[in-house]
C-alpha cells in the first residue's frame, strides 16, 4: 500500500499469542512477581546449550504411572492422560521429556506449603514423567485431581488441573502449562484459567474426554495435545 506522500506502508497483522500476560491483576500473585520494566533479551551461553539434559535412561519404568509408584494404590478416579506433542507445523516432537505434577483426588499437594485441610494419600506422590515416542505421543496413568482452595480472593477455588512441563533441548527452553478437564464448573471464577484472555485460547488448555482410550472396568481417559507454536499453540506460563 502506498500513501499520498509516496510512502510504502506494510499492511499490519495481529500477532497471535495465547500466553497469558505477566500481569493479570485478578491473579494476585502476578501483582508482585510480574516485571515492571521491559525484558532484556539475553543471548544463549554455552552452559545453557551444553548443560544437563534429561536422557531417556533416567526415566524409570513406573515414572509415567502415578498409581503404581507406592506400596498401594491411591484413592480417586483413575484416569489415563494421553496426547501428542506437536510443533507449529503439526509435526511430532519426538523423544522429549514431559513432566506432570498435580494434587491428589482430595485436592491436596504433597508439599510443605499446602495447608489445605484435605487428606494426603500415602499412596500418591503427585509427580510423574515420560518421554514422547516417535509419533510425539505421551501417556500417563494417574487419578483425577480434586479442586482446591487457594485464598486468591474470597472463596477462591482452582478448577481441577494438572501441571505439565516440556523440558525441550535445554532448561532455557522449558515450557510449563496447566491442563483442565471439560465442563469444570469452576472455570468462570478461576483467575489463573482466565489470565489467558481469549476464550478460544482457553479452550486449548482443556482436555477432551476420550472414550476410545478408556480401559473398561478400570479407567477413564482424557486426551490433551500440546502444540508448541502457531495459531493452535497451547498457552504456557511465563
Ligand atoms: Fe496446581
Amino acid at each position: 500500500m502506498t500513501t499520498s506522500k509516496g510512502r510504502v506502508v506494510l499492511p499490519g497483522y495481529r500477532r497471535e499469542n495465547a500466553d497469558p500476560p505477566y500481569l493479570s491483576p485478578d491473579y494476585m500473585a502476578t501483582r508482585t512477581r510480574s516485571p515492571e520494566r521491559p525484558l532484556i533479551p539475553l543471548a544463549h551461553s554455552l552452559s545453557e546449550i551444553t548443560g544437563p539434559v534429561f536422557g531417556h535412561e533416567r526415566v524409570g519404568e513406573l515414572d509415567h504411572d502415578l498409581t503404581r509408584q507406592h506400596a498401594g494404590e491411591p484413592l480417586g478416579e483413575r484416569i489415563i492422560l494421553h496426547g501428542r506433542v506437536l510443533d507449529g507445523d503439526g509435526r511430532a516432537v519426538q523423544n522429549t521429556l514431559i513432566e506432570l505434577w498435580q494434587a491428589n483426588a482430595a485436592g491436596r499437594y504433597r508439599h510443605d506449603v499446602d495447608r489445605h485441610p484435605a487428606p494426603l494419600d500415602p499412596y500418591f506422590g503427585g509427580g510423574g514423567r515420560c518421554m514422547t515416542d516417535d509419533e510425539g505421543r505421551y501417556r500417563f496413568v494417574t487419578v483425577k485431581p480434586g479442586a482446591y482452595p487457594w485464598r486468591n480472593h474470597e472463596n477462591a477455588w482452582r478448577a481441577a488441573h494438572i501441571h505439565l512441563s516440556l523440558f525441550g533441548p535445554a532448561f532455557a527452553t522449558r515450557l510449563v502449562t496447566q491442563m483442565y478437564f471439560p465442563g469444570d464448573p469452576l472455570f468462570s471464577q478461576d483467575p489463573i484459567f482466565n489470565s489467558v484472555r481469549d476464550p478460544k485460547h482457553r479452550e486449548l488448555m482443556i482436555s477432551s474426554f476420550d472414550l476410545s482410550q478408556t480401559v473398561p472396568e478400570w479407567a477413564l481417559a482424557y486426551e490433551f495435545d500440546i502444540v508448541l507454536r502457531g495459531r493452535e499453540a497451547t498457552p504456557s506460563e511465563g
